[in-house]
């Protein structure tokens, strides 16, 4: 048989599969994929069933539905003053990653090169490949995850055509501060770079940190692609509704490649993250003391193991230093977690292209029952 396409040869099995099956194999607590142990809300249960009941079950329009499309563009203008105009500026995906493949492809041509930081959030990379784009890392440094804005610099070529940019940061739970979005703002200014604002956690913050869309600063609307997605706000990942807001150029370019990759996302599950969405004033507080409130209890849980590290704002990852108590890469010692204290996480090496850092770290997601959460850290006591 003829071998399989050039395109695919460096690809490797997403290293979430591959620790969660590990984690079922060993009977581990899963703290490794990010998603949550729990249901989302009743309530937005009970409006998808309603639509379905009220027959909205046949294609949707490609862009997604206008209901969907409204309620992102008014959420936009409400919570940022960020104004995308529904019928031009919206458009409807399968989850995030279908946004960042279809921008992604939309965007880039071979040999174009891509700025990417990491630790970085793998389908960059894929996507990247996929185009025939080059991506190119630029480290964020521990402990707080910060760009050294000389190495942003001189990543910069004559060929970087994109820069990829995650706020509220997975896996690090960092949030972008206002001056380092603005030096990112100034290279893509500078350069006349499209930046992929990656999104998703928009609204898990801590502590009062606020989330500043990279496109609501000053010249970057334009040259902006704004992407969030339904999953981690409602605790449904497995709905697959996200976004991809961009100028209408860009969206025409973008809606072109979604066309024939997918067509069209479930139909009542946007009608539903539509009302979702409309709810949200009503909906977050809630859900954001809900995330506060586990972040603290398993922070403590770490603290109480001997973790030492910076408690995150964003997200529900933490990343923590494992070098406080192992000289063991973070491969070997998720491995050891796995094995014999049965709590599974996610070794970050995976997310880096350039760096080591990442060897240093091992990734835990809390997006977990307090029970689960408790499980864990009891695991790991004999550490
Ligand atoms: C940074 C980041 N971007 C995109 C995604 C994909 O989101 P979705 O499930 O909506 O495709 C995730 C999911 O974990 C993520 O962490």
């Amino acid at each position: 048989m003829k071998d399989t396409a050039l395109r695919i040869g460096g690809f490797k099995d997403s290293i979430f599969g591959v620790i969660s099956g590990l984690a079922r194999e060993h009977s581990a607590v899963n703290l490794g994929q990010g998603f949550p142990d729990f249901d989302g809300p009743e309530w937005l249960k009970d409006v998808a069933y309603k639509k379905m009941q009220e027959g909205h079950n046949q294609y949707a329009p490609f862009a997604g539905t206008i209901h969907l499309r409204e309620e992102v563009s008014n959420y936009y203008n409400k919570f940022y003053q960020l104004n995308y105009k529904a019928d031009s500026q919206v458009t409807v995906t399968v989850g995030a990653t279908e946004a960042i493949y279809v921008a992604v492809m939309a965007l880039i041509n071979p040999g174009d090169e891509v700025i990417i930081f990491e630790p970085f959030y793998d389908s960059y990379l894929t996507s990247i490949t996929m185009a025939g784009g080059i991506p190119v890392p630029v480290t964020l440094h521990a402990p707080d995850f910060t760009i050294d804005r000389q190495e942003l610099a001189k990543a910069v070529s004559s060929k970087t055509k994109m820069l990829i940019i995650n706020n509220p940061h997975n896996p690090t739970g960092k949030v972008w501060s206002r001056e380092e979005l603005l030096e990112i703002a100034a290279v893509a200014q500078k350069h006349d770079l499209y930046v992929l604002s990656d999104e998703p956690y928009e609204f898990l913050l801590f502590d009062g940190a606020k989330h500043i869309p990279l496109a609501t600063l000053d010249g970057m609307f334009e040259r902006t692609i704004t992407i969030s997605s339904a999953a981690k706000t409602f605790g449904m990942t497995g709905w697959k509704i996200g976004w991809l807001c961009a100028n209408k150029k860009v969206t025409n370019a973008c809606r072109l490649v979604h066309q024939f990759l997918t067509f069209a996302v479930a139909t009542p599950l946007q009608e539903a993250v539509a009302e979702g969405l409309a709810r949200l004033p009503e909906y977050l507080p809630g859900f954001v003391k809900q995330y506060q409130g586990k972040r603290n209890l398993f922070y403590q849980e770490l603290k109480n193991l001997g973790f030492n590290f910076p408690i995150p704002r964003g997200t529900f990852f933490m990343m923590v230093p494992i070098s406080q108590k192992t000289q063991m890469k973070d491969v070997d010692y998720a491995m050891k977690l796995i094995k014999e204290f049965k709590v599974a996480t996610v070794p970050p090496s995976a997310f880096y292209l350039k760096s080591t850092e990442g060897e240093k770290y091992l990734r835990f997601c809390f997006a977990k029952k307090d029970e689960t959460l408790k499980q864990a850290a009891l695991n790991l006591k004999g550490l």
